[in-house]
């Protein structure tokens, strides 16, 4: 442990600890459902090429799936596949009742538009909260209900931290940084809801320093390594790390060896901050336990059951 996370141990906001608890919550979920219903939530999760990162993050998706109870089926295609070849996969997947959620792995390869794929996901298997119908919903607030959104997996384990830590976000001042559409911007809906009062910045941002040191919550979503200093931060802030950048971290024994970071200088964000999610063992953990949760809400609802409140 370096010596910033000893001292200041309290201000850590333990993503890989929250992860597991809520992994083990949707396992019973998973067990009652398949007790109660005889429903077995399912996922398929659908990787083309053979991207190195992509092929560690499909293993580590299905993995966590198996763990907590659910069936993960893995359908990898060759670099080569038309957008044709997978959108008939995807509609195969779609008439199939026995597949709950469908995930096809970002980045495609050049051939195929991302946009037309997502579009043919049917939106009540749309884990990843994608597709422009769960996105519509996010943004007019359908958030319940057999017809609610299915939310985007990172913003949802990132307002759940947060909510674990803060209670009540209410009038709070949040800023994103940062302005995807696999972050920021369902960041931004999620935490509008919960009544904060947000402001969106993004590389073109004037003076992002003096935006950011307005937060009472800073969620960092750039991709750019520690861009985020630690005089960037307002005393007492929580900060939400989503950056998962590597960068060479070269020793004696190993000069090519990569080690993470994220977006925010973490050591001196932490002697400044309330709390703060570490790179790795913040975001991370809990993108892939929403996944599961996601899953199983939309097995449930595909079932005409209420899914469970996580
Ligand atoms: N690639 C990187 N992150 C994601 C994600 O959350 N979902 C999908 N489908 N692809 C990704």
């Amino acid at each position: 442990m370096s010596d910033s996370k000893a001292q200041f141990a309290d201000r850590i906001i333990d993503g890989k600890a929250f992860a597991e608890g809520l992994r083990a919550r949707i396992g019973v979920a998973v067990s009652e459902l398949n007790a109660a219903h005889g429903l077995a939530p399912s996922l398929a999760v659908v990787l083309v090429g053979e991207d190195p990162a992509s092929q560690v993050y499909v293993r580590n998706k299905g993995r966590a799936a198996e763990a907590a109870g659910i069936a993960a089926a893995d359908h990898r295609l060759d670099a080569a596949t038309s957008q044709d070849e997978l959108l008939a996969l995807v509609a195969k997947l779609n008439d199939d009742p026995g597949v709950h959620g469908i995930l096809v792995q970002l980045p495609l390869p050049d051939q195929i538009d991302p946009a037309a794929v997502i579009d043919a996901i049917d939106p009540a298997k749309d884990v990843d909260g994608f597709h422009v119908v769960n996105t519509g919903r996010l943004a007019t607030g359908q958030m319940s209900g057999p017809n609610a959104a299915l939310v985007p997996c990172t913003p949802l384990g990132c307002r759940m931290m947060l909510e674990d830590r803060l209670g009540d976000l209410s009038g709070l001042e949040a800023v994103v940084l940062g302005r995807s559409n696999i972050v920021g911007k369902p960041m931004a809906q999620l935490l509008t809801q919960a009544s904060c009062t947000v402001t969106v910045a993004h590389s073109r941002t004037r003076d992002l320093a003096a935006v950011c040191r307005r937060a009472d919550i800073l969620i960092a979503a750039v991709g750019r390594p520690q861009m985020v200093q630690g005089d960037w931060i307002k005393p007492g802030a929580t900060v939400i790390d989503v950056g998962i950048n590597r960068v060479p971290r070269p020793t004696d024994d190993d000069p090519d060896k990569m080690g993470l970071v994220g977006d925010v200088e973490f050591d001196a964000a932490i002697a400044v901050a309330g709390a703060i999610t570490p790179v790795p063992g913040g975001v991370g953990p809990m993108t892939i336990a929403c996944l599961l949760a996601n899953t199983v809400t939309a097995a449930c609802r595909q079932n005409g059951l209420a899914a469970p409140v996580w």
